[in-house]
């Protein structure tokens, strides 16, 4: 062969190679529009309301999809997921939303619908994220959606609704507009389908012999078609509902409880051999409303007597219904001013000013009176950087004590920074609350790669990765050191991994975050390592 030959060989080829990725990379987009031609691209309602597209509102170009006339909270835009559908095939999805009226921060769910061979089988509808927005702002929403492995699966359709509430429950604050734009899904090559490593240490199994470690989750990711069942599998012995457990998720209307979302992911935890922790009984956010007015006259407050029982029936139908099955309940969650005293009004609390402070002992007694066997706990934030907040948490637990309240435990959610507190002060904190003779349980850990709220979004550099790993090094040794003290034994981080994080959204929405031990695509940080191997770091 000649050199001129052999030359052109190899450029053949690569140029081959070449084209070959670039047209694998077209492929996987399925679907991108702008909707710039002024259709609805093969997007429709799924109810009565209205789809087209609109001129004038757009995030980029001079068209966006435009859902309006609203009735119910699962009207929406709906598409196809373009085929073929083999089970675990990953599709990302980006697009752009906003909302110009309902709520300042309007919420928005993607979603699936399932529909099978059989058609008289009913179809099946999960929600894949939600995003909170900011009314009148843009902002990206983008998540990934995995085929799951339903015998007899015809088709999948993605769609954007409103969180659920029951049909007679929606008032025209629900119903509100949803503007789409800039739509690309991709279907994920399979060198880029997100698994879990498989031959790594388990958390769990390494922290044993001190304490249970937990997370917090989505109903989604105990689906067990969703990765992220895997990763909680291997590595957590505790899960905690991030949401379905809360007021507004159980009891949306008066007496109508909604078990569905909370009892999957306890029914999973029973399966897998894990233990579940309730959050939360009360809480003065994600309560709905009713609660706290007059069901005769809704421009008034309800009376004491009244919020009183219906604490006391919310509290007992829960704590009831999971008896047996949540060994440690959040009874009552952040209680405390960021000022002085109790969390009041002027800090977004009815339970103080229609009560009284007696509210938190009756919550106590309530829950003790439905399961005589659960962890009670009183859970807070800022315990360990907040030297006035933690006085008076002592003083309160010291008081509810001395009255024979049934306190067990102070949760500390430990929303902390890779800056601050420092070790000692964590310590000291965690310390003098076990000086009353409660525990201390750490309840909703992340270590934020922000210093603060004003800080820009920064690279996740190995360095910065690597300096996290170093602080949850001294925060884990702290958490044994106080466990074999018999002070700790369960620490619960508030997500599985950073795919999955409050932190994305607060206290800057957007601000991307890495709070927790396993990255974006779930696989293993230096923090990770740090706590089951730091030469590994
Ligand atoms: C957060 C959830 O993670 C979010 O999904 C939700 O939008 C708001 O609440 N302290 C708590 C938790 O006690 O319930 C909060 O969870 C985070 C702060």
């Amino acid at each position: 062969m000649t050199n001129r030959f052999i030359r052109f060989l190899v450029g053949f080829i690569v140029l081959c190679v070449l084209g070959a990725a670039g047209a694998a990379a077209a492929e996987n987009v399925v679907l991108s529009t702008g909707f710039e031609d002024g259709t609805t691209q093969g997007w429709g309602p799924r109810g009565t309301e209205t789809v087209a597209a609109v001129k004038g509102i757009a995030h980029s170009g001079s068209y966006s999809l435009a859902v309006t006339k609203r009735t119910l909270t699962w009207n929406g835009a709906i598409h196809e997921l373009p085929g073929p559908l083999s089970a675990g095939a990953v599709y990302h999805v980006s697009l752009w939303a906003m909302c110009n009226n309902g709520p300042a921060k309007p919420r928005v769910t993607l979603s699936a619908e399932k529909s099978y061979q059989d058609t008289s089988a009913a179809h099946v509808y999960s929600n894949v994220k939600t995003f909170t927005l900011t009314q009148g702002e843009w902002s990206l929403l983008e998540a990934d959606y995995t085929v799951p492995g339903d015998k007899g699966l015809a088709r999948v359709d993605i769609y954007l609704e409103t969180p659920y509430k029951a049909d007679a429950q929606v008032t025209d604050e629900d119903r509100y507009d949803i503007y789409m734009d800039d739509v690309t899904i991709t279907r994920l090559g399979a060198e880029q389908m997100i698994s879990i490593q498989t031959g790594i240490p388990g958390l769990r199994d390494v922290l044993a012999p001190w304490f249970t470690i937990g997370a917090a989750v989505p109903p989604a990711f105990v689906d067990r078609t969703d990765v992220h069942s895997s990763l909680l599998i291997k590595h957590f012995s505790t899960l905690v509902a991030g949401n379905a457990m809360k007021p507004d998720a159980l009891q949306p209307k008066e007496g109508e409880f909604n078990w569905k979302d909370a009892d999957a992911i306890v029914s999973f935890a029973g399966l897998t051999g894990m233990t579940v922790r309730g959050h939360t009984l009360l809480w003065h956010n994600q309560i709905p409303d009713w609660f706290f007015t007059d069901p005769k006259d809704p421009s008034k407050p309800a009376t004491r007597e009244l919020l009183l029982q219906r604490m006391k029936t919310h509290i007992q139908t829960v704590v009831e219904h999971f008896a047996g099955d949540v060994a440690s309940w959040d009874v009552v969650n952040e209680v405390l001013s960021d000022r002085s005293g109790l969390r009041s009004l002027s800090e977004g609390s009815k339970w103080l000013s229609i009560i009284g402070p007696d509210y938190i002992e009756k919550a106590f007694l309530y829950a003790r009176e439905a399961d005589p066997d659960a962890q009670l706990v009183i859970n807070d934030y800022n315990l360990e950087s907040d030297p006035r907040k933690l006085a008076e948490m002592y003083t309160l637990v010291k008081g509810l004590k001395a009255r024979k309240i049934p306190v067990d435990a102070v949760g500390f959610q430990m929303h902390i920074s890779m800056y601050a507190p420092s070790v000692q002060e964590i310590k000291t904190a965690i310390e003098k609350i076990a000086s009353l003779g409660v525990k201390v349980v750490i309840t909703e850990m992340d270590v934020s790669i922000y210093r603060d709220d004003s800080q820009q979004a920064v690279p996740m550099t190995p360095e910065l990765l690597k300096a996290q790993g170093a602080r949850y090094k001294e925060l884990f040794d702290l958490f044994k050191a106080e466990a074999k003290k018999g002070i700790i034994d369960t620490v619960v981080m508030w997500g599985c991994a950073d795919d999955d994080t409050w932190l994305d959204n607060f206290p800057v929405m957007g601000r991307p975050n890495a709070p927790l031990f396993f990255d974006r695509r779930l696989q293993a940080k230096p923090a990770y390592w740090a706590v089951v191997d730091p030469s590994k770091m």
